[in-house]
């Protein structure tokens, strides 16, 4: 049983080792294909910070950038909104951001430069699905307690409007908010701390 297996491994790595020979040629070929596809220009553009122009989103509307292959919110929040994260204050399990999942700018209770807009990166902390954006007050599926925010469809984490999680939820922790500047009044950039503008 045990010979089997061993000279199994064998011919596996014997195959392998043919292969890789084989494959020596054709590496030479390939060589200008791979000089201009450029993976270190890829992976630096996939890294890059985004610039996004905020001054077409409406009060109470959410659009979705991706930074970093992740998507990023930016939530124009009315005064509504804003006066319901504060009524939230003891409802939710790290109510003014002490644990590390915000830049230090962004650690009041909005966890934002600017109140009136939202910075997060939409992935649950739990096991990182895409929350749904929530804005209605008291909908029948959320209860007459839910004052707006983010719900988590896959194990139902809360959220509010400040992505700060709920107490007694899957998640263990805020959404996380990521480096962000302002630019001007209209235009914010995604991946820059403010003291490098
Ligand atoms: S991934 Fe969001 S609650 Fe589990």
């Amino acid at each position: 049983m045990n010979n089997g297996d061993v000279s199994q491994g064998r011919r596996r790595f014997l195959i392998g080792a043919t292969a890789a020979v084989g494959g020596v040629g054709v590496v030479g070929a390939a060589v200008p294909f791979v000089a201009s596809w450029n993976p270190s220009a890829k992976a630096e553009a996939a890294g890059a910070p985004v610039t996004v122009n905020i001054s077409k989103i409406e009060p109470g509307q959410q659009i979705t950038v991706e930074w970093r292959g992740k998507p990023v919110w930016i939530i124009r929040r009315t005064q509504e909104m804003l006066d319901n994260i504060v009524k939230l204050d003891d409802k939710v399990r790290d109510p003014q951001s002490e644990e590390p999942q915000q830049p230090d700018y962004a650690s009041d209770e909005y966890r934002s430069i600017k109140p009136e807009f939202a910075v997060l990166v939409g992935l649950c902390t739990h096991l990182g699905c895409v929350p749904s954006y929530r804005p209605d007050v008291a909908p029948a599926d959320l209860g007459s307690e839910w004052l707006g925010g983010l719900f988590c469809p896959c194990h139902g984490s809360r959220y509010d409007m400040a992505g700060r999680v709920y107490k007694a939820q899957p998640a263990p922790l805020n959404l996380e908010v990521p480096p962000y500047r302002y630019d001007d009044d209209e235009t914010l950039t995604i991946g820059l701390d403010p003291e490098a503008a």
